[in-house]
C-alpha cells in the first residue's frame, strides 16, 4: 500500500484523513516518505462521530431560503444573525455550563479568527475615543507566552493603525492603555490561564475556543467581558466558519456590529443555518437525558462523551510512547471536578505541547520521523518545543505513534 498527501481536506470522500489510499499508483511514495502533517489544528477527529450521524442532522435549503442580508428579528440587534442561531448559543451553553450568555450580547463571525480582529478594533477604537487626541496611539496587544501563532502573524500582516501586536504579556511594563489576549485553556500547551498583566486601563479579550468538557473539566461557567468561541473546536466544523463573540457591554457590542456590517455584511446566513442545527443536535441529546441538569452517564454515548473518549485514549497512547522513548517531555495536568461530566477528569488538550530533552530543536527531529509539526518559535518560545495537533484523523495519528516510537534514548 502507498499512501499519497493530496491537497488539504475533502472529507466528504477520503474519511476526513486528508490522504487518499491508492494501491495503484505508487510513484509518489511509500507510508514512510510521505509527511504527515500534525501542524494545524484541523478537526478531523470529529469526523467519525459526525458521520454516523448524518442524515440525523443535515440542512436542506431551498433557493429562494435566506435571500435577505437581514435577518434582523435578532434580539440583540444584530441585523445579520438568524435568531435561531443566538437561541442555539445560549441552549448549548446553559447545557455545557461553561459561559454565562444572560443578557449578554452575542455576535456571530466567520470564525473567531474574524471575530479576534473585530472586537480588537472595537476595543482599540473605543479606547481613543475616550482618550485626548493627542494622546492617541497604536494600542499595545499582548498574551503570556506560549501564545497562539495566529495571534502575532494576523497582527504582524494586518499592520492596524489603531493597535499593534507587542508579544509577551509577562513583559509589557507599560502604564496606560493596553489589550490582554488570555487564551484558556491555552493554545499551544493546554493550561488555564488568567490575565497577567493586571494593570489599570487594559482590558481582556477571553479566547475560550477550548474551554468544552473533551479538552478540559468545565469548572465554572465563565464570565468575562468579551469572550470568543468556535464552532470549528467545539463540535469540528471548521469548514463552516462559524464563531461567536460574548460580549457584556452594550457600546464595544455596537462597534462591533458596526465593523462586521462594514467589513463583511454580516456572515453567512447558511452557516450559521448550519451551526444552529449541530448546537441544536448537540444540546437536545444532552436536554433529553439530563434530567437535573447532570449528565447521566448510564446513556448512550453522546457527542462529548465521544470525543472526552477518543481524546483521553489517544493521551494515554501517546505518554506511553513518550515514555518509553524517553527523548520528549510532556505536561502534567491535575484531574478536577467536570461540572458537566458530574465526575473528575484530567484535561486532554487538543495539542500535545511536546518538549524535546536535550534542547535541541524539536522541529528537526519530527522532520526526519516526516512529522510535520508547528515549532515553539511561532508561539513566541524555544525551538526544544512543538506543538503536535492531537486531534487528527485516527490514521494521521496512528502513523504518528508509530513513528515516534521509531526514537531511542
Ligand atoms: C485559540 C484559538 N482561537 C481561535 C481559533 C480560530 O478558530 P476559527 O476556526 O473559528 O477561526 C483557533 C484555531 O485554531 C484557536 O486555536
Amino acid at each position: 500500500m502507498c499512501i499519497t498527501e493530496v491537497k488539504q481536506n475533502s472529507n466528504h470522500n477520503n474519511n476526513g484523513d486528508g490522504v487518499v489510499k491508492s494501491n495503484a499508483n505508487c510513484n509518489n511514495g511509500t507510508v514512510h516518505d510521505a509527511f504527515i502533517s500534525l501542524d494545524r489544528g484541523d478537526p478531523k477527529m470529529y469526523y467519525m462521530y459526525w458521520k454516523n450521524v448524518d442524515d440525523k442532522c443535515s440542512v436542506t435549503i431551498k433557493a429562494s431560503d435566506l435571500m435577505s442580508y437581514f435577518a434582523d428579528h435578532d434580539e440583540g440587534g444584530v441585523f445579520y444573525q438568524l435568531p435561531e442561531f443566538s437561541k442555539a448559543v445560549h441552549r448549548i451553553h446553559n447545557v455545557v455550563g461553561n459561559a454565562v450568555t444572560k443578557g449578554r450580547y452575542i455576535i456571530g463571525g466567520t470564525g473567531s479568527s474574524q471575530l479576534f480582529t473585530v472586537t480588537l478594533a472595537a476595543l482599540a477604537s473605543r479606547i481613543n475615543s475616550c482618550n485626548q487626541i493627542k494622546n492617541k496611539r497604536r494600542i499595545p496587544v499582548v498574551c503570556a507566552q506560549p501564545y497562539y501563532s495566529c495571534y502575532e502573524e494576523a497582527l504582524e500582516e494586518e499592520k492596524s493603525e489603531i493597535y499593534q501586536w507587542r508579544g509577551d504579556a509577562n513583559k509589557f511594563n507599560e502604564e496606560g492603555p493596553y489589550i490582554e489576549v488570555v487564551t484558556t485553556p491555552n493554545n499551544p500547551d493546554g493550561r488555564l490561564r488568567e490575565a497577567v498583566v493586571k494593570k489599570k486601563g487594559g482590558v481582556v479579550i477571553c479566547d475560550l475556543a477550548y474551554y468544552w468538557p473533551q479538552y478540559t473539566p468545565i469548572t465554572a461557567p465563565a464570565d468575562y467581558d468579551v469572550m470568543l468561541f468556535t464552532l470549528s473546536k467545539a463540535t469540528g466544523h471548521a469548514g463552516s466558519r462559524v464563531g461567536w463573540a460574548i460580549v457584556k457591554d452594550k457600546e464595544i457590542a455596537l462597534r462591533m456590529i458596526k465593523l462586521m456590517s462594514l467589513v463583511t455584511i454580516g456572515t453567512c446566513h447558511e452557516g450559521q443555518l448550519r451551526a444552529t442545527t449541530i448546537l441544536d443536535f448537540v444540546s437536545d441529546n444532552y436536554e433529553q437525558h439530563l434530567p437535573n441538569g447532570k449528565l447521566v452517564v448510564e446513556h448512550q454515548e453522546g457527542f462529548f462523551e465521544f470525543s472526552h473518549r477518543v481524546l483521553a485514549e489517544r493521551w494515554k497512547r501517546l505518554r506511553a510512547v513518550v515514555n518509553r522513548c524517553g527523548i520528549f517531555k510532556l505536561p502534567d495536568y491535575s484531574p478536577e471536578i467536570c461540572t458537566f461530566m458530574n465526575k473528575s477528569t484530567p484535561p486532554n488538550p487538543a495539542y500535545a505541547w511536546m518538549e524535546l530533552k536535550t534542547g535541541e530543536d524539536a522541529e528537526k527531529v519530527m522532520n526526519k520521523l516526516k512529522i510535520r509539526t508547528r515549532a515553539g518559535p511561532r508561539f513566541g518560545v524555544s525551538s526544544k518545543y512543538v506543538r503536535v495537533s492531537m486531534m487528527e484523523s485516527d490514521e494521521t495519528f496512528n502513523q504518528f505513534l508509530e513513528r515516534l516510537s521509531t526514537l531511542q534514548d
